[in-house]
């Protein structure tokens, strides 16, 4: 195992952004910025052994700033939205940075995934760690309390990646952190996400207004958001289906079962990729890419199309805090907030 460094270039506040690479004995590696916690690429084999990018990556640190949706971000303080950018603790009223619609989305104008993150290396014989350390100061795009975080990323020589969370505050606050990394596993994006496979192991999913904001829950039985069973990503995307429509796609919560050994698992036929996701956390997002700028150009070339990459942002559930359906996270300064999903890339 293995971590080299390189310089990726400057933002435009001059910050220098360093590239790390956490690379196993088999050549396969994780690359990660200081800046937003932002994973550029993911290689792993497929069943030849060929490796490839599996994510959505861009190549200059320009791009990340000025185009990027949010491909490979460490995303807080607050993952989705919260509904008309406010929100209550106790009887103080929080006012936060609009960023979508009126909502705030992903923590706000300059969220986690846009700030400068103190990076340190640390290798032994089967991982490498990345640990990344920010401190998110009281009243920073509204948020109460100074918010401490660390965020580790392990890659190891079974090609599996660990995201490890962790913040402590000094002030009653929200926290729910997240990675909005854009998976493709055909390699290199050769075709878009249509084709993949996907399970998800949960019975109910998160509705949304046509502002992408959750109003309720919903059984997923004899709807498009069944994924209990493994199914095509684009067998009911463009159903006329009410929830799809809002979202444009998926873009959609769902509640995770507790008794179920995965959130989720995405596989590719053709290449014979394989991505097994384990997670703490109450739900994931599958967003379907329903929204990617084909202005951009990612690396390797290729310019940016709808649907050539999905998330699966594991995370507490969207505005609970505004939302009856869901119970309210609050992290208390004598708490600590944990979170952990693992993502093991295999081959069938
Ligand atoms: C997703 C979100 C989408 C969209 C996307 C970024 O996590 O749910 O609605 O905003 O991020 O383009």
């Amino acid at each position: 195992m293995n971590i080299s460094t390189e310089r990726f270039g400057k933002t435009k506040y001059n910050e220098e952004v360093i590239k790390y690479s956490l690379k196993n004995d088999k050549g396969c590696y994780v690359s990660i910025l200081n800046y937003g916690g932002t994973i550029t690429e993911i290689v792993v084999p497929d069943k030849e052994g060929i490796l490839e990018n599996v994510v959505l990556g861009l190549n200059t640190i320009q791009a990340y700033e000025e185009q990027s949706p949010y491909f490979g971000s460490l995303v807080g303080r607050m993952a989705g939205r919260i509904s008309h950018a406010q929100f209550k603790i106790d009887d103080n009223t929080y006012s936060l940075a609009k960023n979508n619609n009126g909502h705030n989305l992903h923590g706000g104008i300059q969220g986690f995934d846009k700030v400068i993150w103190d990076a340190e290396g640390s290798v032994n014989e089967n991982e490498a760690t990345l640990s990344l350390h920010y401190i998110s100061e009281d009243g920073e795009e509204g948020f109460p309390g100074n918010l401490d975080v660390i965020v580790r990323y392990t890659f190891n020589n079974s090609n599996t990646l660990l995201i490890s969370y962790e913040a402590i505050t000094d002030k009653k606050t929200l926290v729910n952190l997240t990675n909005h990394s854009y998976f493709n596993l055909s390699g290199n994006y050769k075709r878009d996400i249509l084709d993949h496979v996907l399970t998800i192991y949960a019975n109910e999913f998160g509705c949304i207004n046509n502002e992408v904001v959750p109003t309720g829950i919903k059984r997923v039985k004899d709807t498009p958001f069944d994924f209990t069973k493994s199914k095509r990503v684009g067998e009911a995307i463009d159903s006329d289906d009410e929830q799809i429509r809002y979202g444009g796609g998926y873009d959609h919560p769902f509640l995770l079962d507790t008794n179920a050994c995965y959130a989720a698992i995405l596989e590719d036929n053709e290449s014979g990729r394989r991505l097994e996701i384990e997670t703490d956390q109450k739900s994931v997002v599958f967003y379907s890419g329903n929204f990617i700028d084909n202005e951009m150009t990612l690396i390797g070339g290729k310019k940016g199309e709808n649907r050539l990459g999905l998330c699966l942002e594991t995370q507490y559930y969207p505005d609970a805090v505004n939302q009856e359906c869901f119970d309210t996270y609050i992290l208390k300064p004598e708490g600590v907030y944990t979170a952990f999903t693992k993502y093991s890339f295999k081959t069938n």
